[in-house]
Order: C-alpha cells, then structure tokens, then sequence
C-alpha cells in the first residue's frame, strides 16, 4: 500500500536536515537530492514542506527529470487533502511542440486559415468576376 500523509506532516519536514516537497499530490523527500538538483538546493530549500507543483512546472521540467523524481517518492496526500491536480506536461492536451503526436493540433492550426481563404476566394470570384 501507497504511504499516505497529510500536509501538515509534509510541512514538518521544511530544514536543510529533511525536505519534503508536494508535487501533484505527491509526497517526495528530496534530502539526498539537494546537492544533486541541476536547479540549486536553493530553489527546493525555498519548496520544503510546501505544495510545489505549478513551481516545478513552471521550470519545465524535462522528462528525465519527471523520471527522477520517482525515486524520490515517499508517499501520496491522504485523500480528503488531495487537490485537483495541474495537469502535467506529459498529458495529451499538454504535448510538447518537439512531440511527434503533435502534428496533427498543428495541421489543425493552418487548415482554417487556408479553408477561409479558399472560400474568400471563392466568394469573390462568384461575385465580382462573372
Ligand atoms: C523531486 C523533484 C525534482 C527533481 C527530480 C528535479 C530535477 C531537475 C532536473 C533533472 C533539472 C535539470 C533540467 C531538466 O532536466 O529539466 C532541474 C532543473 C531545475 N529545477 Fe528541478 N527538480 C525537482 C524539483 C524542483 C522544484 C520543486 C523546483 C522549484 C522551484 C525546481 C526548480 C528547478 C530549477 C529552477 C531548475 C533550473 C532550470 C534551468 O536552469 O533551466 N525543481 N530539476
């Protein structure tokens, strides 16, 4: 079974001597992690015992990042404190521009303009060449 704890157990651990950070309701103690985050122990010093989530994904963190962080993971966020999570870049509506799935929400973006310009086209043809 998953560990569970509430956030105010989280928020004991906010000392250089134990760092828990929440992450998509996630518990992870980041202890021995400090002086290997490429970011600076500084900035998870700074996230100790709190809800870290939109500040660990405003970073952008790489996808090699998200798999480190596993090892990481102690445990969840008991249920009744658990919050709507923030979607992760990893999900579908999220896809990263490099992503190769993503080419057809770029199509998408330049088969409108093109229709519009078809049928503008069409429209003055219709009416002003006839
Ligand atoms: C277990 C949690 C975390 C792990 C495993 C982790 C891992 C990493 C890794 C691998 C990088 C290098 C760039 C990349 O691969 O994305 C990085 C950069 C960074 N991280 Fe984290 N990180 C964690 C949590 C956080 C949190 C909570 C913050 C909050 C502010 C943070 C802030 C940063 C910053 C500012 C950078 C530098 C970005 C840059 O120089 O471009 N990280 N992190």
């Amino acid at each position: 079974m998953v560990q569970e704890y509430t956030t105010a157990q989280v928020k004991e651990h906010n000392s250089k001597g134990s760092v828990w950070i929440l992450i998509h309701n996630d518990v992870y103690d980041v202890t021995p992690f400090l002086n290997e985050h490429p970011g600076g122990e500084e900035v998870l010093l700074e996230q100790a015992g709190k809800e870290a989530t939109e500040t660990f994904e405003d970073v952008g963190h790489s996808s090699d990042a998200r798999e480190m962080m596993e090892k990481f993971k102690i445990g969840t966020l008991v249920a009744a404190e658990r919050k709507a999570d923030l979607p992760k870049k990893s999900d579908a509506d999220w896809k990263e521009p490099s992503d190769a799935s993503s080419s057809d929400s770029s199509l998408k973006s330049w088969i409108l303009p093109v229709a519009l310009g078809l049928i503008a086209t069409a429209v003055y043809r219709l009416y002003f060449m006839s």
